[in-house]
């Protein structure tokens, strides 16, 4: 029997400093997770300087952590894999600088990821992924739809022309006075509410593309003008109309994709993963069509290093390690 993978993911692109090790890339051997979210929420968004100050502070220990929690030593590590790209880049580089040192002082291999592929295998922490699949990625930065022939082979065939889902979701969160992070609340919301709010459908044409500007616009005008003429929002039905019509594109084009790639697999990916509309919407219709769906756990959906350490082990497998100059890069295509 070949010999067990245990890959170190490390994860700080955004406000979560994250390591954990995960084995043979579906077993969650360890994670942690130390999210700077309370702090953030004060300025109502995420402010970099302040986020990677907190990454310098705290990497250390969580890295240490995730050991002890584990019952291991660097010793019974077989890699290192880190987020080099996208994300906020003085962030990025605290992740960065600590795996390269990891790898240099302990002479293991440095495995980059790319977030993006850390939230599509998040998926193989609950199923093993199935081949060919298409991804819907949505997230706080992105939202797009990947084809994957096999393992690691990544054909991006669409995404968000302007804001991303996850960040049109907390900027109407803002709007309608929902804290930051508005998103799960918004969700939240909407099944208090009615589709009462006549709001545009985005960009509901035959591409793989997405636009959630227009929409956030539109939401944005609405609540001024009825603030205007001293009429009270419904938020809840507000809540309930947007989600309805960024669930409907997000529904359509990603049925859309899957009979056109003549793909049977499904997986859903990121942060708004998490969306009960969404998750509700597309099981539905995959059971209607026989597809085969995989969203993961809840814990994974958001930013995470357990995800990396499981697509870290796959790029491991094809030979995708770096030297140690590796470099943070703060936009990067996914490949
Ligand atoms: O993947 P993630 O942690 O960070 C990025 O890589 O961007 O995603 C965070 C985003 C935020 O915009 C948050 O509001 C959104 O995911 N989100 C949700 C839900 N849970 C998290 N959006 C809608 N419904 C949810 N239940
Ligand atoms: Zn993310």
């Amino acid at each position: 029997m070949s010999k067990d993978v245990y890959i170190l993911g490390i994860e700080s692109s955004c406000d979560e400093t994250s390591v954990a090790i995960v084995k043979n890339g579906s077993e969650d051997i360890a994670t942690v997770v130390l999210s700077q979210m309370d702090t953030h929420a004060n300025y109502g968004g995420v402010v970099p300087e302040i986020a990677s100050r907190m990454h310098v502070e705290n990497i250390t220990m969580v890295i240490e952590e995730c050991l002890t929690k584990a019952n291991m030593t660097m010793d019974d590590i077989t890699a290192i894999a880190v987020t080099y790209g996208p994300g906020l880049i003085g962030s990025l580089l605290v992740g960065v600088v600590a795996a390269e040192t990891l790898a240099y002082v302990y002479n293991k291999p440095l495995v980059p990821v790319h977030h993006i592929a850390g939230h599509i295998y998040a998926n193989n922490l609950t199923k093993k992924m199935e081949f060919p699949l298409i991804a819907l990625v949505v997230s706080g930065g992105h939202t797009e739809l990947v084809y994957m022939k096999d393992n690691y082979c990544f054909e991006k065939i669409g995404g968000t022309l302007d804001d991303a889902v996850g960040e049109a979701y907390d900027k109407v969160a803002r709007i309608i006075k929902v804290p930051y992070p508005g998103g799960p609340l918004v969700d939240k919301m909407s099944y208090d509410g009615q589709d009462n709010y006549s709001l545009p459908t985005p960009l509901a044409d035959g591409s793989y593309n997405f636009s959630f500007s227009g929409l956030k616009s539109a939401v944005i005008n609405l609540v001024h003008n009825e603030e205007q003429r001293g009429h009270e929002i419904n938020k809840a039905d507000l809540a309930c109309s947007f989600q309805q019509r960024v669930v409907d594109i997000l529904a359509k084009k990603t049925m859309m994709a899957l009979e056109n790639y003549d793909v049977k697999n499904l997986i859903i990916a990121g942060g708004v993963a998490a969306n009960s509309g969404i998750r509700t919407r597309l099981k539905e219709l995959c059971e209607e069509k026989n597809y085969n769906l995989t969203i993961p756990e809840f814990r994974y959906c958001t930013d995470n290093a357990t995800m990396i350490a499981a697509a870290g082990y796959f790029a491991y497998l094809k030979g995708r390690t770096s030297g140690l100059d590796l470099k943070a890069k703060a936009n990067t295509v996914l490949e």
